[in-house]
């Protein structure tokens, strides 16, 4: 497998931009983030299905300043506005002195409509909206393009301010292969002030990178991430809202997700989760549907008040019964994890090492300490075979992009093959529990680096992380190359499915839809079919 050279965060071209807006207090801001219901009525014109969505978007903005008549900011989800089919139909430039330009109304120029519309809805309701759409930037030679090129295609967020104007854009980085989009040549790192509080954006596949969030974390210091996606969820590191939690606790930054929802095709998983403290509200929808979330968020982390009920079993199981036709996709390396079984046959503690790597140089090896008792009413049904694994290797996404991956957990499999791991035994209520997890401790050392980090995953069968009470996350420096981790169950837990620690290694990512050699800078111009994803 060969890499590919990742410049450090911090030294990419950026274009920094610095917007100040005027919230109803200075010591919180009203948000609403939501589950959006994917618009699947392709038998109509994509430039109709445009307008619909439109058209419910700004329903949505009038509904949600009803319930909060002070909301500072709307997020819409990712890619929701425009069918899939209809993205280059759909595509929008924007005007060239954007910040200035109030799209709402304006005859000059020849502008979409659907823009238009959302400029207008954030003057009429006074407060910020966040959308995701198709853009795309005329050919000017200079800009990278291939002769038979009349456009670069971005997959872009912009913020509409209260006046009409855009307050930011964000050209989407990571693209998910996204074959026919362009990755931009400088990166935008728009930075939004709201009373005390900064704000920034990042996109979907973005969650799985330095690039953006280092920036706008580290280097920038943002407090709050906006966050529109349409993720599909992925057994057992990576469905939604588990990444989302884990993401939003090692960064200490507060993350306002708003979803796209199709379970069949395994979208779902929205909430605004307060940094290390969890969330304070958040859902995947069993059926493809549309909900609000509205929240009020302090900016002083010291006065985040989140309320951790810990589910019993009876609200785990209602929740994970419902979800039994809810689409994940399974870890494609998860065959190639070293693994150890759990020995379930008596009550007690157990302690292993699990190491693995690609060569002698690059090993980790993950500590296990368990404790657990056997629930000796529960035998009936199905019982899922819990293994210990570890990975420190390149895992595929979709096959659209390779990343390094650095993995330590217990998860739950079918049988006593890996390859069954990740999987759901398909009826929920043949499913027993005997296994209780009394006491999980995993350790894992990894190096420490700016090409790096680790996150405590955890899911129960619900497709929801263990409260953040209910587990404890540590790091500390062995010496100035070894940083240990450490995740710690709290509380007995018999619902569980994965409870671990995710680490990514850029320095071994691999881009195939980008490493081209027509375009050093590694984008593909290829628009041969405009099949866009
Ligand atoms: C719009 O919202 C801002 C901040 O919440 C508030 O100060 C202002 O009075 C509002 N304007 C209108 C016309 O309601
Ligand atoms: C905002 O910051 C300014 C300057 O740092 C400070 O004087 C003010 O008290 C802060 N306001 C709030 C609500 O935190
Ligand atoms: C952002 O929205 C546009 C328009 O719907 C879509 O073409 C694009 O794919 C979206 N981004 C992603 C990553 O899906
Ligand atoms: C835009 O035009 C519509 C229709 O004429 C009008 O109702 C609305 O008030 C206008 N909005 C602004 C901000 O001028
Ligand atoms: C924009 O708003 C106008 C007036 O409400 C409506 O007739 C039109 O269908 C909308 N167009 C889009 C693309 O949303
Ligand atoms: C925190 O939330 C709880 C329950 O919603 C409420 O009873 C309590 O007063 C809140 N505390 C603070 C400091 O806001
Ligand atoms: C599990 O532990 C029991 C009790 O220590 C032992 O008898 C049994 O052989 C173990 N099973 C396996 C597969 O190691
Ligand atoms: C394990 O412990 C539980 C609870 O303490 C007890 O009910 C059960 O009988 C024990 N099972 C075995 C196999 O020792
Ligand atoms: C053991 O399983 C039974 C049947 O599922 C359940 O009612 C009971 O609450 C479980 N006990 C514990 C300690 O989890
Ligand atoms: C384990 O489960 C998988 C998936 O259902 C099945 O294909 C495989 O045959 C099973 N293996 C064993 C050893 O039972
Ligand atoms: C799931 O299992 C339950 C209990 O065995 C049964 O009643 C139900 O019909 C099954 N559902 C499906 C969809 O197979
Ligand atoms: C968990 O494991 C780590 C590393 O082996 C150890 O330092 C720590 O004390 C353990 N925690 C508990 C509660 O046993």
């Amino acid at each position: 497998m060969k890499g590919i050279a990742v410049p450090p965060f911090n030294a990419l071209p950026q274009f920094l931009t610095i917007i100040f807006l005027y919230f109803s207090a200075a010591d919180s801001y009203n948000v609403a983030v939501m589950e959006f219901a994917v618009n699947l009525d392709y038998f109509k014109p994509a430039s109709e299905v445009l307008e619909d969505n439109t058209m419910n978007y700004v329903n949505l903005i009038q509904q949600a300043k009803k319930q909060s008549t002070a909301l500072d900011l709307v997020v819409f989800p990712e890619s929701t506005l425009s069918p899939y089919f209809g993205a280059i139909e759909n595509a929008a430039v924007l005007p060239p002195d954007y910040g200035n330009f109030i799209l709402c109304n304006s005859t000059e120029g020849n502008y979409a409509q659907f823009l238009k519309n959302l400029s207008c809805a954030a003057m009429d309701y006074n407060t910020t909206v966040l959308i995701n759409f198709t853009e795309k930037e005329v050919c000017q030679g200079d800009q990278n393009c291939l002769e038979s090129e009349d456009y670069k295609y971005y997959n872009t967020v912009v913020a509409f301010g209260t006046k009409g104007s855009i307050l930011a854009r964000y050209r989407k980085w990571n693209l998910f292969g996204e074959r026919g989009k362009s990755r931009p040549t400088s990166l935008d790192l728009p930075v939004l002030y709201m009373g005390n509080t900064t704000f920034g954006i990042m996109t979907c596949f973005d969650i799985q990178f330095g690039i953006p969030a280092f920036n706008l974390i580290k280097n920038r210091g943002v407090k709050n991430m906006i966050f529109p996606l349409q993720w599909i969820g992925e057994l057992p590191y990576l469905t939604a809202l588990q990444i989302q939690q884990m993401w939003a606790q090692e960064m200490n930054v507060v993350l306002l997700a708003s979803g796209a929802s199709l379970p069949q095709s395994g979208a779902g998983g929205s909430g605004i989760f307060m940094a290390r403290h969890g969330p304070i509200e958040y859902d995947v929808l069993a059926e493809s549907g549309t909900k609000l979330m509205i929240q009020t968020v302090p900016i002083d982390s010291g006065e985040f008040n989140v309320s951790y009920e810990i589910p019993n079993t009876d609200t785990i199981d209602q929740l994970a019964l419902s979800l039994d036709n809810f689409y994940l996709l399974v870890d494609p390396s998860i065959k190639d994890h070293k693994s150890v079984l759990l020995n379930t046959s008596t009550n007690g503690s157990s302690e292993h090492i699990v190491c693995h790597g690609e060569d002698d140089r690059n090993v980790l090896c993950c500590h296990f300490n368990t404790f657990i008792t056997l629930n000796s009413t529960s035998t009936a049904g199905n019982a899922y075979t819990y293994h210990l694994v570890a990975f420190n290797g390149v895992r595929t996404y979709s096959g659209v992009y390779y990343g390094g991956v650095e993995t330590c957990g217990v998860v739950a499999c079918l049988n006593q093959s890996i390859n069954s791991c990740g999987q759901r035994f398909s009826n929920y209520s043949t499913i027993s529990w005997p296994v209780i997890f009394n006491f999980i401790n995993i350790t894992g050392n990894f190096s420490h680096s700016e090409q790096r980090f680790q996150l405590p995953t955890t899911l129960l069968s619900s497709m929801r992380p263990l409260t953040i009470m209910e587990y404890s996350w540590r790091g500390a420096a062995v010496n100035e190359k070894i940083l240990e981790r450490n995740i710690e169950l709290n509380e007995p837990q018999s619902r569980l499915l994965t409870f671990g620690i995710f680490g990514r290694d850029f320095t071994r990512d691999w881009a195939p839809v980008r490493n081209n050699i027509r375009d050093p800078s590694g984008d593909v111009n290829d628009l041969s079919g405009k099949g866009m994803s």
